[in-house]
């Protein structure tokens, strides 16, 4: 069955220059979006949206911090007026820091809820405010399964990423008599290009690690056997996006190969 409701709708991917949001925005692109792929690093938007152009995607680059509300009112108001009325929104940029709680600066605290929770807000309510108007739209949060699993050295991530998680939630829980549809997807371990170069680039390597889980830190085993791929949070993102889930809102799905295993 082919997705509907994607093709010619004005998409914006927030940290698309690599990882999950290059797959999303790839994706996005490849199914006839018009996207706006931006990224704190405009640089880096810039080469992808060159590149997905060439594969005939309607792609148009932004840099976008984020963190910065007038920053992100600008760029969503440029996107409308260039593209038009934006239909998707995708928040993924986010920053994974990793460390000892009990280490953890102010400033490193307010790092990463400054991007994994408050930049969200801040491009929920830009969007928001603009799907209310036209009673329309869609929107996905990438989440993560550090918001769900308890895990060392992870616990101001794993903290904002549920703030991310919540905050969704409740903006689909405002925008739901206006037919707009908030959901969080939260990938498990995925083979980015960064977390392969760890492992020398050897995918077979980086899938059996992760796999197997490792009791002395409290990672849980996958039961399927492998780590995520950036493709498989994309294609659950487009699905949510689609009109074929327009009964879905409010709702948290995990790709992470049954790691969580939540009964
Ligand atoms: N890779 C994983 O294993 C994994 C697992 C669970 C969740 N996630 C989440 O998926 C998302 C993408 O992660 P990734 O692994 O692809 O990482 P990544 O570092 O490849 O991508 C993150 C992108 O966000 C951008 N970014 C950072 N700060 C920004 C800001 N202030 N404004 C705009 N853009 C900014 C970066 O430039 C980068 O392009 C993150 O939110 C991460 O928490 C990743």
């Amino acid at each position: 069955m082919e997705l509907t409701g994607i093709r010619g709708a004005v998409a914006i991917v927030t940290g698309a220059a690599g990882g999950i949001g290059e797959a999303v925005a790839r994706a996005l692109g490849a199914s006839g979006a018009r996207v706006a792929v931006t990224d704190i690093e405009g640089g880096k938007a810039d080469i992808l949206a060159d590149a997905m152009r060439a594969t005939g995607a309607d792609a148009t680059a932004w840099a976008l911090d984020v963190t910065r509300s007038d920053q992100v009112e600008r760029v969503v108001g440029e996107i409308e007026e260039r593209l038009g009325p934006v239909a998707h929104l995708v928040n993924v940029a986010g920053i994974v820091p990793r460390g000892p709680m009990l280490e953890l600066t102010d400033d490193g605290w307010d790092h990463v809820f400054g991007i994994n929770a408050r930049g969200v807000f801040f491009c929920l309510r830009a969007v928001g405010r603009r799907m209310l108007e036209r009673r329309k739209g869609a929107i996905v949060t990438i989440g993560s399964q550090g918001a769900i699993l308890v895990r060392t050295s992870l616990a101001a991530y794993g903290a904002s990423k549920a703030a991310a998680s919540s905050l969704t939630k409740c903006f689909g829980l405002e925008l739901a008599p206006y037919g707009i549809r908030c959901n969080v997807v939260h990938p498990g371990v995925t083979s980015t290009p960064p977390a392969l170069e760890r492992f020398g680039g050897d995918e077979a390597r980086f899938h059996a690690h992760h796999a197997a889980g490792d009791p002395a830190i409290f990672r849980a085993p996958i039961p399927l056997g492998k780590a995520g791929r950036p493709e498989d949070t994309a294609s659950t993102v487009l699905f949510l996006l689609s009109d074929q889930a327009g009964h879905i809102t409010m709702e948290d799905i995990v790709v992470d190969g049954g790691a969580t295993m939540i009964a």
